[in-house]
């Protein structure tokens, strides 16, 4: 049996302007807005780690400074927690103190593929997972998924989850064929934020594992229709002499770039968080019964 080289490293694109989450991400990093109590971004860090990944590189750009800083020790707050003998909020405060995160920064807001080719020295010669930070997955690890995928074929993996036609506009969409496994298909094409009609209702979930190979792609591409530079054209064109897999998610994905997918993430990781959930359980039931 072929071994393929163990995906170690991951990379999240943060630099994004985070437009459509205005007003709040005017002075706010949009991967620091909580769900409930947890940046959206530190799920996306841990989803990575859970998965056995080493290396975290964060792609971020001007005014994103608190990412950094999260996921750096607060020294002062530690005393204070540790004086006054808070050790459950102390607890909380360093959980992401201390993790092998390297920065980078996008000058200029060129899209997506312009950030991914941000992380080309940090990759190196190795297959990478990139995680994107507006996605937020509930249930199995995607990313563990996408990295036994990769040690069984060794090949470029695209996360997918079904959408409903009228969603099918805002997303990266697959054109699939199916194979003799369940969840699997072989990518026949792909076309980002389809005017027209999609090719399946699977899209892109904002999980990915890539190869080296696609950053003289990027590296070549031009703005696409969208006006930036997109990961997904560059996937295109590596699709042309390379396979490409789907993997279908089974489980709970969440988009919280914008206020209607962090409110629905919110209410439902409020159901079992265990500091509001008795209290919040009953008040969203008697809310439903009097609508
Ligand atoms: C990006 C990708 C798109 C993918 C989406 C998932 O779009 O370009 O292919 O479907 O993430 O959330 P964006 O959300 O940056 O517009």
């Amino acid at each position: 049996m072929t071994h393929f080289p163990k995906v170690t490293k991951a990379v999240i694109p943060a630099a994004g302007l985070g437009t459509r989450f205005l007003p709040a991400t005017k002075a706010v990093a949009k991967e620091i807005l909580p769900i409930i109590d947890v940046p959206a971004i530190q799920f996306i860090v841990e989803e990575a780690l859970t998965a056995g990944i080493k290396d975290i590189l964060i792609i971020t750009g001007k005014g994103k400074q608190e990412i950094e800083d999260h996921f750096d020790a607060n020294f002062s707050l530690e005393k204070n927690l540790k004086s006054k003998g808070k050790d459950k909020l102390l607890e909380l405060a360093t959980k992401t103190s201390d993790l092998n995160i390297h920065y980078t920064r996008q000058q200029y807001p060129k899209g997506l593929g312009d950030a991914v080719l941000h992380a080309q020295t940090f990759v190196g010669e190795d297959p990478f997972l990139l995680l994107l930070g507006d996605d937020i997955t509930r249930g199995e690890n995607l990313s563990q998924s996408l990295i036994n995928l990769y040690a069984e074929y060794g090949k470029t993996t695209i996360a997918g989850v079904r959408v409903n036609e009228d969603k099918a506009k805002r997303y990266g969409m697959l054109d699939i064929e199916t194979t003799n496994q369940d969840h699997i298909f072989n990518i026949k094409g792909l076309i980002e934020k389809p005017q027209g009609e999609a090719p399946s209702n699977l899209a892109a979930a904002g999980r990915y594992i890539l190869k080296p190979e696609i950053f003289p792609i990027l590296e070549s591409l031009k703005p696409g229709s969208t006006g930036e530079i997109e990961l997904t054209d560059a996937l295109i064109d590596y699709n042309q002499n390379h396979e490409i897999l789907a993997y279908e998610y089974p489980g709970e994905w969440y988009e919280v770039g914008e206020a209607y997918g962090m409110l629905i993430a919110s209410i439902i990781f409020a159901l079992d968080h265990p500091e509001v959930k008795d209290e919040f359980i009953p008040y969203i039931k008697k809310l439903a019964e009097s609508l």
